[in-house]
């Protein structure tokens, strides 16, 4: 049955206390109504309409493409949100999936399970529920005596026996298109000068209509974003989940409870993964590497059998057989090739470190080409910077850069070159070159210049 999904994404969200719109809050390291439009996509094959008001500009940007957009200027409720949509959708589709963007842990499977219910009963609705003893604000589900759903009942007009009630409403509902379009009208204002869609379930009862509901019975899913405190379990339940999947894909996480990993993040198996790590973005690690502990690792794409160790690394590359830290610092552009070896407190920004490059203790390198099996002493500096421009430094293969050296940028150094300690190189180093000095000066290199030099 072809099959329209609607979001509701217009609400403020006034109980997060934030200027941010609700729907805009990071869960998993991306807008909570991503994860909703991402559940559409995977259900229906037509892009879901999203309903916007507060922080539509934003929500537009952040969903880009994947969505339709509707707007809802002035929010009368989740019944008026869906009245918006009529005229884009009406005639389209034979059923309709209405759900809210502040219900991210949602699985597809469960949508579908709720499509093919309404499909195969002859009401006009099916809707998610489950049951709790902490409703906190959701509307309650009531049946008559031999079970039939009669009506929701949103906490704020319910009785104190209705209150009671542990069957609450999970919002998400799965329509027959032709009977939705035709009923939207039949709402009434409630007390709050809303319009609910939940008045829906008691309009189909009273045309005698049977109104199904699939009861969801793992409580995770149905987890509704209202707070932050909201958010933070939903993180957290979240992070159990893709703890969970790359565990049973292959991967060690020494302690999960500490490990933070977005959804988006693909690990190899045997990696092995320490205490106080967080990998995010858009990142892939191969396989047999250990990372960790206390690391970050950000939109980066790190080879097999590399280790990083209490580093941060962002938006970089490391290829296969890398090692870095303990504290190192891999930013933007940094690509090391493979067998690169970086030790303590070492930074590399918009640099390559070709195959073989060691660079063993705090030194920085940066709008750097070091050549192949090149040696970086400790403390060596690219002075990438003079003030107005970032300049670039070369640096050919089998390079011996003493200790402490500062490359003063725009510099080359020939295959083969090697500075003293200390030196400031100021000029071009040409092939199998010593430099040595305060300001660097050349001489052809000698077999007992190796003592002048300091790894
Ligand atoms: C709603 C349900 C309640 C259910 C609960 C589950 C109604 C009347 N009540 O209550 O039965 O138990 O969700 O989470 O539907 N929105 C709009 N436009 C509006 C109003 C809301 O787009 O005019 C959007 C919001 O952005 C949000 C969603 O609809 O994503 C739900 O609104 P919210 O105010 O959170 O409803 P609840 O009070 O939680
Ligand atoms: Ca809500």
């Amino acid at each position: 049955m072809s099959l329209d999904v609607v979001i509701l994404a217009a609400g403020q969200g006034t109980r997060m206390k934030s200027s941010l719109a609700k729907v805009l809050h990071p869960l998993g390291g991306q807008p909570l109504v991503l994860h909703s439009v991402q559940m559409a996509t995977a259900v229906s094959q037509r892009p879901p309409v999203l309903v916007v008001g507060h922080g539509a500009e934003r929500v537009e940007e952040a969903v880009g493409d994947a969505a339709r957009y509707v707007v809802q200027a002035e929010q009368l409720g989740t019944g008026h949100a869906v009245m918006q949509v009529r005229d884009r959708l009406a005639g389209h589709s034979q059923q309709v999936i209405v759900m809210y963007a502040d219900m991210p842990l949602l699985r597809a499977e469960t949508l579908t399970t709720l499509q093919r219910m309404q499909q195969a009963s002859r009401g006009p609705i099916a809707l998610l529920t489950h049951l709790t003893d902490t409703p906190r604000g959701f509307g309650r589900i009531l049946r008559d005596e031999r079970g039939h759903v009669q009506a929701i009942v949103e906490e704020a007009q319910a009785t104190p026996e209705q209150l009671a009630i542990r069957e609450v409403n999970d919002g998400t509902y799965c329509f027959d298109a032709a009977w939705l379009w035709d009923h939207l009208d039949a709402i009434p204002l409630s007390p709050k000068g809303e319009y609910y869609i939940t008045d829906l379930v008691g309009i189909a009862v009273a045309e005698g209509k049977a109104v199904s509901a699939l009861i969801v019975d793992d409580d995770d899913e149905v987890l509704g974003i209202n707070t932050r405190v909201h958010l933070a379990e939903a993180e957290a339940v979240l992070r159990q989940r893709v703890n969970e999947a790359l565990m049973l894909s292959g991967v060690t996480i020494l302690d999960p409870d500490t490990t933070y990993i977005h959804p988006s993040v693909a690990v190899g198996p045997d990696t092995t993964i320490l205490p106080n790590t967080c990998l995010w973005g858009a990142t892939t690690i191969g396989e047999r590497c250990v990372l960790g502990p206390n690391t970050v690792i950000r939109d980066s794409a790190i080879g097999s059998g590399c280790v990083v160790s209490c580093s941060v690394v962002e938006s970089a590359v490391m290829e296969d057989d890398v090692d870095i830290g303990p504290y190192a610092h891999l930013r933007k552009g940094a690509h090391l090739e493979s067998g690169v070896h970086m030790g303590n407190f070492g930074e590399v920004k918009n640099s390559r470190l070709r195959r073989g490059v060691k660079m063993g203790h705090f030194s920085y390198i940066g709008d750097a080409d070091i050549g192949e099996d090149s040696n970086i002493g400790a403390g060596t500096i690219t002075c990438n910077y003079d003030g107005v421009r970032k300049n670039k430094t070369t640096v050919g293969k089998n390079v011996f850069i003493g200790s402490d050296t500062m490359l003063v940028a725009p510099l080359t150094l020939g295959d083969g070159a090697r500075t003293g300690a200390g030196s400031v190189v100021t000029h071009d180093v040409p092939p199998d070159t010593l430099v040595y000095g305060v300001p660097a000066r050349a001489r052809a290199a000698q077999p007992e210049d190796k003592k002048a030099n300091d790894v």
